[in-house]
């Protein structure tokens, strides 16, 4: 098989190629694949699926929050097992509302579907009741994805060419949702070259397919590739495109991340604080469980709800925010993300502290543990991945670079907190990651971002790491 240097191209095929490309939303290599698929005739089934070119997928969130599906049944033997369809997708807490081709009411009955979805059922393109407020396009849009089954042979041809004469093909032609469709059809019609070059298209055109797969017909005695998808197959085809499993490049790994800021009292009313939200710190537990970590958060006082599937432990003090990280080990990886006090009053008064003749109170302060450090330098149980943050307002990455050093830890978050940035307590941060392999230090500057998505990134880079150390 030969190989093609794109590099050695001509400038404007490469240019070309790469236009065209990106407008299918594929890499240039796919590109070429397709385009020799396409001169290769009669082998277009054996093109990779392209990635599918991009379509809105925002999606109007329903009343009682389930996904729901708008399902068109087309006319084909396979409609009654569309039926069965429905019945699966709801077992999924999917809602249902059914559209009935012409032909497919030969097949099932309107009444029957919507018996099964406990929907009313559309028809007809015409339809006064429907149409007085555009119910196409309503099909269409008011719902997270559109299902095709019995996806028939002209069915995919109207929506190959455009066609918009019936209430099926309308909605699909007015779609800006995903669309499945579960083609069945007989095997002569499956492989016929119109079909295939209409598949094709709309496989390029970035509709889905499950489907079909090989089994006997219901035309006695014949058998090939035609029979439409089990419900069973296309219900699970439908799940995966609504709710897409998460990758979890953590499960298996515990994480302990600090969090917010710390009191140190001056007496049983008063304390030391310091401006911390704790936001970041629990987008990071959050992003870390939704990695499939197990996650310990170890939280100053914060006035953020606990985020769920995190076990949240509540502190006061830096050092009962020590204790309680101590006793969280071993962990994979430690985040500190926590604005601890430096320093706590030395003589903390058991009393009220009262305003007296003799003047004012001379409070003296003592330094408190640096968690951060004290973790970092651990013989025994030191976490293989120990990060701390920096929060500075001036000579942000000098600082952090001393930081890394000093504290012994292996990677620095150092943001710049002057109050003219509104990072402390606000919703947005500007990061810089510093990470140290032996002696050298590198400085990986982030744009602004939310603080979830800063907590997304770190945590991504915190798998690759973590997967390279394993
Ligand atoms: O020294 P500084 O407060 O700037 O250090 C910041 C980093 O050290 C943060 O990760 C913070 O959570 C951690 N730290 C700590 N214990 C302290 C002081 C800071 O864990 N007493």
């Amino acid at each position: 098989m030969a190989n093609l240097t794109i590099r050695k191209l001509d400038d404007a095929v490469r240019d070309e190629l790469r236009l065209r490309a990106a407008r299918n939303g594929r890499s240039v290599e796919d590109e070429v694949r397709v385009i020799l698929g396409e001169v290769v005739a009669g082998q277009p089934f054996e093109v990779p699926p392209a990635a599918p070119a991009p379509r809105p997928q925002a999606a109007v969130a329903s009343a009682n929050g389930l996904a729901r599906v708008t399902l068109i049944i087309g006319g084909g033997i396979a409609a009654y097992k569309a039926l069965d369809l429905i019945r699966r997708l709801k077992e999924r807490q999917i809602h249902v509302r059914c559209v009935l081709t012409k032909a497919a009411q030969q097949f099932v009955t309107p009444l029957a579907a919507s018996a099964l979805s406990h929907e009313r059922v559309y028809t007809d393109l015409f339809d006064p009741e429907s149409e007085f407020d555009a119910g196409h396009i309503r099909l269409a849009r008011e719902c997270d994805l559109i299902v095709v089954a019995p996806a028939t042979a002209d069915l995919i041809a109207k929506m190959a060419h455009g066609h918009a004469d019936d209430l099926a093909s309308a909605t699909l032609l007015a779609a800006n949702r995903p669309i499945l469709l579960a083609p069945a059809m007989n095997p002569l019609m499956w492989n016929n070259a119109a079909t295939r070059r209409n598949v094709l298209q709309l496989r390029r055109d970035g509709i889905l397919t499950v489907g079909p797969n090989a089994g006997e017909m219901a035309e006695a005695g014949e058998a090939g590739v035609g029979r439409m998808a089990e419900p069973t197959e296309i219900a699970a085809a439908a799940e995966h495109i609504l709710r897409p499993p998460h990758p979890r490049p953590l499960q298996g790994k515990r994480v302990l991340i600090t969090a917010g800021p710390t009191h140190e009292a001056i007496d049983p009313v008063r304390y030391i604080a310091n401006r911390s939200s704790g936001k970041q710190g629990f987008a990071i537990a959050a992003a870390a469980r939704d990695a499939g970590a197990e996650v310990v958060l170890v939280s100053g006082p914060v006035d953020l709800a606990d985020p769920s599937g995190v076990s949240v432990i509540s502190v006061e003090s830096a050092r009962d925010m020590l204790h309680r990280v101590e006793a969280a080990l071993p962990v994979d990886v430690a985040i500190f993300a926590a604005a601890v006090a430096d320093w706590r009053v030395a003589n903390e008064g058991e009393q009220k502290l009262k305003k007296t003749a003799a003047g004012v109170p001379a409070l003296q302060l003592v330094e408190n543990p640096d968690i951060l450090a004290t973790i970092a330098k651990l013989e025994n149980n030191r976490p293989p991945l120990v990060i701390g943050f920096a929060a500075e307002t001036e000579h942000l990455i000098e600082n952090a670079k001393a930081k890394i050093a000093r504290k012994g830890c292996d990677w620095i978050v150092a943001n710049d907190v002057s109050p003219a940035t509104g990072v402390m307590g606000g919703d947005r941060n500007t990061v810089h990651l510093l990470t140290r392999e032996g002696e050298d230090i590198s400085v990986d500057s982030w744009p602004v971002m939310t603080k979830e998505q800063v907590a997304t990134e770190l945590v991504a880079r915190i798998a690759k790491a973590v997967e390279t150390k394993s």
